[in-house]
């Protein structure tokens, strides 16, 4: 059990914080192939990017790969939250791996974007890290026409085929203020600059980069639960810093170190959309406050169906 690091006066508990409605339909699916069909589950890559996550469903009898190539014929293997590039699909329709598809909606919504978009002649800039395979996928659906745009470095310097026939799409996890930035850059240089109907950041990384920004501006120090992979957990600690708040990402309670609580009086605690909420309860066991004001910014009531492949008759 956690040692006490305390005590503080305050703990200013963003809200909402935590599992997304995607990652907690990712975690079911997972779930409930288990229960339904036995174990080994294997999962292509880490359904959700969190360490306690992933190590909590191993210990259950789910074996992540990196490749489809790892997964026995005939096997039943569930794509992770972040989506796969269609080449993936068909590699496991041609090697007959029984398909559970746990890709959140709103990345399958980009995806479409993506296929409309290059469909009808359009160079697509896509704004996102490179290397996540959230980006890797989306790419995959028109790899041709498709190019990655970072950061405003980028945006400076992208050029395209022709300039009356393009748009843009976004990583669901990006950073709000800083993809602002880069769209108008990309907006100047190329007024005819068409994007998807409502922007690509999910509702889950917006709410919590809002809610997070409230308890920063009052906080000596902010504490983002989440792992290093996670996309929208390390956006939330740059986002406090930015602010001019130290910031911190921690995987668990573990990850605290007692220097950090130096003069500290007020902690601004969130956890990002892959990180399970009891992570959010030790550290704030462990910080022993004096008080816990949450400071909620938004209600979230978005829920995602199960597929049918998992659901419960
Ligand atoms: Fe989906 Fe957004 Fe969560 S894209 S998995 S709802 S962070």
């Amino acid at each position: 059990s956690p040692v006490p690091i305390g005590p503080l006066d305050t703990v200013l508990l963003a809200a909402p914080r935590s599992f997304c409605a995607g990652v907690e339909r990712a975690v079911g699916i997972v779930e409930h192939a288990l229960a339904q069909r036995g174990r080994p589950v294997y999962v292509r890559k880490q359904i959700v990017h969190n360490a306690h996550v992933v190590a909590d469903l191993e210990a259950r009898g789910t074996v992540f790969v990196d490749e489809l190539a790892e997964v026995p014929a005939g096997a039943t293997v569930v794509f992770s939250a972040h989506g796969v590039s269609p080449a993936v699909r068909s590699e496991a329709a041609r090697r007959g791996l029984d398909v559970i598809d746990a890709t959140c909606p709103l990345v399958t919504k980009v995806h479409t974007e993506a296929r409309r978009f290059a469909a009808r002649g359009d160079t697509v800039l896509l704004v996102g890290h490179a290397g996540h395979e959230e980006v890797e996928g989306t790419l995959g659906e028109a790899p041709e026409r498709t190019i990655l745009v970072q950061d405003v470095a980028d945006a400076r310097t992208v050029e395209v085929p022709d300039p009356e026939r393009v748009c843009y799409l976004t990583q669901t996890t990006l950073a709000v203020d800083e993809t602002e930035e880069i769209l108008a850059v990309l907006r100047e240089r190329f007024p005819a600059l068409r994007g998807p109907g409502s922007d690509d950041i999910c509702y889950a990384t917006t709410n919590r980069q809002e809610a997070l920004s409230s308890v920063a501006e009052d906080a000596d120090l902010v504490l983002v639960v989440g792992s290093a992979n996670s996309s929208n957990s390390v956006r939330l600690v740059e986002l406090a810093r930015r602010g001019g708040t130290p910031a911190h990402l921690i995987d668990d309670v573990s990850g605290i170190r007692p220097e950090w609580l130096d003069g500290v009086r007020v902690v601004g605690l969130t956890a990002g959309a892959s990180a399970p909420p009891w992570l959010v309860d030790e550290v704030i066991a462990a910080l022993a406050p004096a008080e816990v004001v949450q400071r909620e910014t938004a209600t979230e009531t978005i829920h995602f169906t199960l597929p049918l492949a998992v659901r419960p008759s």
